[in-house]
C-alpha cells in the first residue's frame, strides 16, 4: 500500500498539543482552588467532621473525641461560601492554632460586617450601608439590640449570596426561607435570643390556604420586609401586625412580588401576559392575566350581546 502520509506523524504532531491541553487544565483548576485551602486544612482536621483525634500528653496516647456539633464545619459549605479565599485565622485569632485551645479565646471580639465592608467600593452595588440601616429598623434589631447581628442570619462559614446571581428562582425562595427557619424553626437557636416560646409557623399561617404552595413560591421576606428601591433583599423585617395579610397583594396585575423576588427579572409584558417573569416559575391567580386573552374575551362579549340585539330587532320587527 502507498503510506504518503505514515500514522506516526500524525502522533509526532498530537501527543505535544494533548500535553500542552492537559497542562492549561490543570493550571486553571489549580486556580480556582480556594486560595489557603492547605493552611486551613490543620483547622478541618478536628472542624471538618464528628470526630477528632488529639494526642493526650498526659496519658502520652492519641484519643478520639466527638466534636460539639455546632462546631462542625463542613469543608464543601465552606469552599463555595463568599467569604472561601480566607483562612480561617481571618477572622479568628492566630492562637486557635494551638490546642487545647486557650480559654480566653472565647471571649475574642469578632468582625462584623460593617467593619470590612463599610463603605468599599469594591461592594458598592450591595449597598452595604442601606443594609445596615434598614437592619437597625428591623424588629429584631429593635428588640435585641446587639445580641441580633447580621451573622445570625449570615452564617460565617457556609453564608453565599444567591438571589442576586441566581437562575433558579425555586432554589433561592428555599435558601432564603432556610435562614428564617434556622431560628423560627429551631427553639435551640431561637432561645438563645429570648425566653418566649417559640411560635408555631404552620399555625400562625394556618390563615393561609395552601400553606405547602405558598412557602415553595414566595419567601418570608415578601411579607414580612418593607422593601426599600435602593436594596435588592429586604432587611427591615416588621412587627407582625404590619405583616402582608391580603391576598390582593401578590394575587393581582401590580402584584408586590415584582418588587420583590422578581426584582431582578424581566419586568414587561411578553406574548401578552402581564407580569411575565413570574410566569416561569410559577402561575399566580389574578397576577398574570394575558391582554390577548382579555381582548379575545371582550371581543367575544361585544359579539354575543351585538347577536342578541339583532336577534331581538328581528323578532321585534316581525311581530
Ligand atoms: C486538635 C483539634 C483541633 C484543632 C486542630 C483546632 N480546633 Fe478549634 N476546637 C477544637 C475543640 C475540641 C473545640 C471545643 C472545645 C474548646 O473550645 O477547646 C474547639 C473550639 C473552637 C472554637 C470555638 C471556641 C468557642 O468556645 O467559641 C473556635 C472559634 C475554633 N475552635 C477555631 C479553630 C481554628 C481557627 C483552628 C485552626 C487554626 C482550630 N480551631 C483548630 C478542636 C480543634
Ligand atoms: C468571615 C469571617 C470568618 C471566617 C473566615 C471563619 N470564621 Fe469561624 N466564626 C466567625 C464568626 C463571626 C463566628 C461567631 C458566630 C456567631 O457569633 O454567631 C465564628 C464562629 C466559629 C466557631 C464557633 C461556632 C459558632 O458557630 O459559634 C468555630 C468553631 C469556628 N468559627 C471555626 C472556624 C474555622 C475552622 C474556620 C475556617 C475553616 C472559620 N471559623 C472561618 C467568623 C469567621
Ligand atoms: C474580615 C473581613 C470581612 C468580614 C467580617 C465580612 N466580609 Fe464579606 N468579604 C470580604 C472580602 C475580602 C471579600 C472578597 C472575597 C474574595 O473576593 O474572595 C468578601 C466578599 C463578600 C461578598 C461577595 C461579593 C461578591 O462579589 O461575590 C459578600 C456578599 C459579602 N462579602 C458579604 C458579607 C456579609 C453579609 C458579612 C457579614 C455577615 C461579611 N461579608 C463579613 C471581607 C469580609
Ligand atoms: C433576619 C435575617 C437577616 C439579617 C439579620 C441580615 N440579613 Fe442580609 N440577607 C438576608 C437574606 C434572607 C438575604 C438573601 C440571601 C440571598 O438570597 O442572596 C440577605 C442578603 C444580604 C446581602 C446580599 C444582597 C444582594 O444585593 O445580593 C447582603 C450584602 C447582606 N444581606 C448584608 C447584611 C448585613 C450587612 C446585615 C447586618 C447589618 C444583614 N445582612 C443582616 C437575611 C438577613
Ligand atoms: C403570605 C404572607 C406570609 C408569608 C409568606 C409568611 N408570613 Fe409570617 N405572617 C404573616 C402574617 C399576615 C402574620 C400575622 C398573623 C396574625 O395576624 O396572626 C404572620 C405572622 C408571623 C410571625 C409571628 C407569629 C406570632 O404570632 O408571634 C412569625 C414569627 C412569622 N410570621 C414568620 C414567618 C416565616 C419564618 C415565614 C417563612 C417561612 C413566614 N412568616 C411567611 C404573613 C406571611
Ligand atoms: C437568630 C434567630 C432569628 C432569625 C434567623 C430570624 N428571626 Fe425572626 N425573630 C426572632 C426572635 C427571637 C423573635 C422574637 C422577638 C421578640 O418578640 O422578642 C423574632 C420575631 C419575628 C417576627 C415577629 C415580630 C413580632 O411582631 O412579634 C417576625 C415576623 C419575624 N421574626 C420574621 C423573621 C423573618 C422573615 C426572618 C428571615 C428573614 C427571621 N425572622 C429570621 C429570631 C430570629
Ligand atoms: C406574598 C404573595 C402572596 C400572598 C400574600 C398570597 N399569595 Fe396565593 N400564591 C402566591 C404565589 C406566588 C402562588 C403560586 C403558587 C404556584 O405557582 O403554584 C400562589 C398560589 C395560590 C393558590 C393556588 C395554590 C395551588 O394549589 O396551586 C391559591 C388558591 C392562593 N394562592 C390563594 C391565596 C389567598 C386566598 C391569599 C390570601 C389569604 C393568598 N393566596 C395570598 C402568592 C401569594
Amino acid at each position: 500500500m502507498d503510506k504518503k502520509f505514515p500514522c506516526y506523524l500524525c502522533w509526532i504532531f498530537f501527543l505535544p498539543l494533548f500535553f500542552i491541553y492537559i497542562q492549561l487544565h490543570a493550571q486553571k483548576e489549580k486556580c480556582d482552588e480556594p486560595k489557603h485551602a492547605e493552611e486551613n486544612e490543620t483547622c478541618f482536621k478536628c472542624h471538618g467532621q464528628k470526630n477528632y483525634f488529639y494526642f493526650n500528653e498526659w496519658i502520652e496516647r492519641e484519643l478520639k473525641e466527638r466534636m460539639n456539633p455546632y462546631f462542625v464545619i463542613p469543608p464543601q459549605d465552606f469552599y463555595v461560601s463568599n467569604h472561601k479565599n480566607f483562612r480561617c485565622t481571618d477572622c479568628h485569632s492566630e492562637d486557635y492554632k494551638i490546642f487545647p485551645h486557650s480559654g480566653e479565646l472565647r471571649m475574642e471580639l469578632k468582625y462584623t460586617c460593617m467593619d470590612c465592608h463599610e463603605g468599599d467600593p469594591n461592594y458598592s452595588e450591595f449597598h452595604f450601608e442601606n443594609i445596615n440601616e434598614e437592619f437597625q429598623k428591623s424588629v429584631h434589631s429593635q428588640k435585641h439590640d446587639e445580641d441580633f447581628t447580621c451573622w445570625m442570619c449570615h452564617n460565617p462559614h457556609s453564608y453565599k449570596i444567591n438571589a442576586r446571581n441566581t437562575t433558579n428562582i425555586k432554589n433561592t425562595i428555599a435558601y432564603d426561607n432556610e435562614i428564617c427557619l434556622s431560628c423560627h424553626a429551631d427553639l435551640n437557636k431561637y432561645s438563645l435570643l429570648t425566653e418566649q416560646t417559640n411560635p408555631n409557623i404552620i399555625e400562625k399561617h394556618d390563615w393561609l390556604p395552601n400553606q405547602a404552595a405558598h412557602f415553595l413560591n414566595v419567601r418570608c421576606i415578601e411579607c414580612h420586609a418593607e422593601n426599600n428601591d435602593s436594596i435588592l433583599v429586604a432587611h427591615n423585617v416588621q412587627p407582625k401586625e404590619k405583616a402582608v395579610k391580603l391576598c390582593v397583594k401578590c394575587h393581582s396585575r401590580n402584584s408586590l412580588l415584582m418588587a420583590s423576588l422578581y426584582k431582578f427579572q424581566f419586568k414587561g409584558e411578553k406574548a401578552g401576559f402581564y407580569n411575565a417573569a413570574m410566569l416561569e416559575e410559577s402561575y399566580v391567580i389574578g397576577a398574570n392575566r394575558n391582554y390577548y386573552l382579555n381582548l379575545l374575551s371582550i371581543i367575544i362579549t361585544c359579539c354575543v350581546l351585538v347577536g342578541i340585539a339583532i336577534h331581538s330587532i328581528l323578532r321585534i320587527t316581525k311581530l
